[in-house]
């Protein structure tokens, strides 16, 4: 298995550097440097060596939409789209649409504007988001699968954002 790393480059350059040699993947990995929001970083991953044609593809995209104004999101899924082949997973969250404007978030969202990096993107319906880009889509809140592990979350259902594991 390979896995390729998709971040900004100064944040992949950091890891390597504060990692060195001390932790050792035990698959191939290839760190992609890219600016997810702005570049067409299907060029620098095929640079790296990724062929959707070679089959389905695993992604991982945690943590990063609610980063990301819409229409760069939109691009983002597209994007991945384009490049799975059938049977590929994606698995991701998003931070729920009312959270971005809820008084209870206002402390985080301050917080992550100071460190420069604001939160933009937020859904309530990962599913059509997914569905309209060929994929089925499993979508729990992070409410109930706190609930479900004894960590209840403040705010409910309707704030705590959701969980997505979608097969193309
Ligand atoms: C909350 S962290 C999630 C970390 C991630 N799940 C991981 O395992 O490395 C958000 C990550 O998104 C990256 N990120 C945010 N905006 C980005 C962009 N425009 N292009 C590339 N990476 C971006 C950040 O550098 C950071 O590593």
């Amino acid at each position: 298995m390979t896995v390729y790393e998709l971040d900004r480059p100064e944040i992949l350059a950091r890891k390597e550097g504060l990692l060195g040699d001390a932790v050792r993947p035990t698959c191939r990995r290839v760190g992609v440097p890219v600016d997810l929001a702005t570049a067409d970083w299907g060029e620098a991953l095929a640079d790296a060596g990724f062929r959707a044609a070679d089959g389905p593809t695993c992604w991982l995209v945690e943590g990063l939409n609610q980063y990301l104004p819409e229409t760069d999101v939109l691009a983002l899924l597209d994007r991945i789209s384009a490049l799975s082949a059938p049977g590929s997973r994606l698995l991701t969250d998003f931070v729920a649409r009312a959270f971005l404007t809820a008084p209870e978030a206002h402390p985080l969202l301050r917080l992550m504007e100071g460190w420069g990096a604001p939160w933009h993107y937020g859904t309530d319906d990962p599913e059509a988001l997914l569905a309209e880009r060929g994929w089925r889509a499993e979508v729990r809140s992070v409410a109930e699968v706190g609930a479900a592990m004894g960590r209840p979350l403040p705010g409910g259902r309707e704030l705590s954002g959701w969980l997505v594991e979608a097969v193309r």
